[in-house]
């Protein structure tokens, strides 16, 4: 089966709108062709991954260059991943001037050109947040499971190149998991475990992605009343150690009314069983090869909502964070707006400790940033922050609840 391009896709194709909008069409119609997609979808709305100058690059920042030059204009609603720093409090947290303009210069070429700054990876937390069944392109692995299994919109995993592409071309190729085939569930997750935390569903996740890799887990067992937040940790983690971009979840998530439903015309190809044992296996995994004392204390990926800044600020209320730790809680910059407005943010900064906008340590923690802050080990509630911690913030990364974290602020030692 071939591409077929309309015939304004094709104009773009051959030109005819453009430099911009016609290296955009190169790049969707080489993905399409590559993944056998038949025609390409309109979409409105485009979370774009390469925003962050350390991940990025300079030939990221050039290409930039040369589209604005070239009158490049976005064609959707497209909000930016996080950023290489704090983008107004970067001087107070640590961060370089020489890292915060080439930041600054990168976000306004990509403003420019129409993004939303949000530089926040749970963007549905900030006004990007598609309806029931439409078509997006996403980037950040954590917002894809999301915006797939939350809110049954319909994005697959995209790398900049194609997010960007997407944003100058308002559409992208109909393959993978814009098709209904591809939405069913594929595993039977069987959950007869206790979830008392946020991040017992981080660890429920982790296990759950080394085990089914790229399949789609259709999850039982779960409570009804999940909280949101609970499956923002859930969808992170089985994103992190599996390249899973859906899940269902029985009874909760939009596509899986009933199992039967979940599983449309198939039957489960496999079915895992998670008890208390591979909860406790996995988490004391999350905690294993930390020898040093913590120095960093970090709550917030994916990016902290409202009601989890909230809880923190409740256990940090009167308290003083421990002299020669940081206590990072991480959103993005909307939020933490509305936390100052609630009196969290005075409540969290009396105790010494930050909330940090705008960035994450798998994109500051630039080799120049690690050497200026010499961290020696980090508590995280996030198993996707463990698995980064250790891989690209080079930090020894152990994974605790939201109390015990708090508590290791407080005092540098878990009970
Ligand atoms: Fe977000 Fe960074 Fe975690 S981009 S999902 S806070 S690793």
């Amino acid at each position: 089966m071939q591409l077929i391009l309309k015939a304004h896709e094709q104009e773009m194709l051959d030109g005819k709108h453009g430099w911009p909008a016609q290296k955009g069409m190169e790049i969707l119609y080489q993905v399409g062709r590559l993944y056998g997609a038949q025609e390409m979808l309109p979409v409105k709305n485009v979370h774009m991954v390469n925003a962050s100058v350390y991940l990025a690059g300079d030939a990221a920042v050039k290409l930039a260059e040369k589209m604005l030059a070239e009158g490049a204009r976005f064609k959707t609603q497209t909000t930016l991943n996080p950023a290489s720093v704090d983008m107004d409090c970067w001087e107070e947290y640590g961060f370089t001037e020489n890292i915060y303009r080439r930041q600054k210069h990168l976000t306004d070429l990509f403003v420019q050109m129409g993004a939303i700054p949000v530089h926040c990876c749970s963007p549905y937390l900030v006004g990007q947040v598609p309806r029931f069944g439409e078509h997006c392109c996403w980037g950040e692995s954590s917002a894809v499971i999301y915006a797939n299994s939350v809110l049954g919109a319909r994005t697959n995993r995209n790398g900049g190149p194609s997010a960007l592409a997407a944003s100058l071309t308002g559409v992208t190729p109909a393959y993978g998991y814009h098709l209904r085939e591809n939405r069913y569930g594929q595993i039977l997750i069987e959950v007869d475990a206790e979830l008392n935390e946020i991040s017992d569903y981080g660890v429920l996740g982790f296990y759950i992605g080394e085990e089914v890799s790229d399949g789609v887990p259709v999850f039982t067992g779960l409570p009804a009343d999940v909280s949101n937040d609970a499956l923002k940790q859930l969808g992170s983690a089985l994103a992190t150690t599996g390249a899973v971009a859906l899940f269902h979840v029985e009874g909760v998530t939009p596509e899986a009314p009933t199992l039967e439903a979940a599983f449309g015309p198939h039957k489960p190809g496999r079915v895992i069983r998670v008890t208390g044992k591979e909860m406790r296996e996995t988490a004391e995994k999350l905690k294993a090869g930390i020898c040093g004392e913590f120095s960093l204390v970090f709550i917030g990926c994916p990016h902290a909502s409202i009601q989890e800044i909230e809880e923190v600020a409740r256990l940090l209320r009167g308290k003083k964070v421990k002299k020669g730790i940081e206590f990072w809680i991480q959103t993005g910059q909307p939020i933490k707006a509305l936390a100052d407005r609630c009196g969290l943010l005075s409540v969290i900064e009396e105790a010494g400790a930050w909330i940090v906008s705008d960035t994450c340590p798998s994109h500051c923690f630039l080799p120049e940033f690690r050497e200026a802050k010499q961290y020696k080990a980090m508590a995280t509630n996030s198993p996707k922050m463990a698995h980064y911690g250790w891989d690209m913030g080079k930090t020894p990364t152990a994974v605790y609840g939201v109390g015990q974290c708090v508590e290791i602020a407080l005092t540098g030692k878990v009970q």
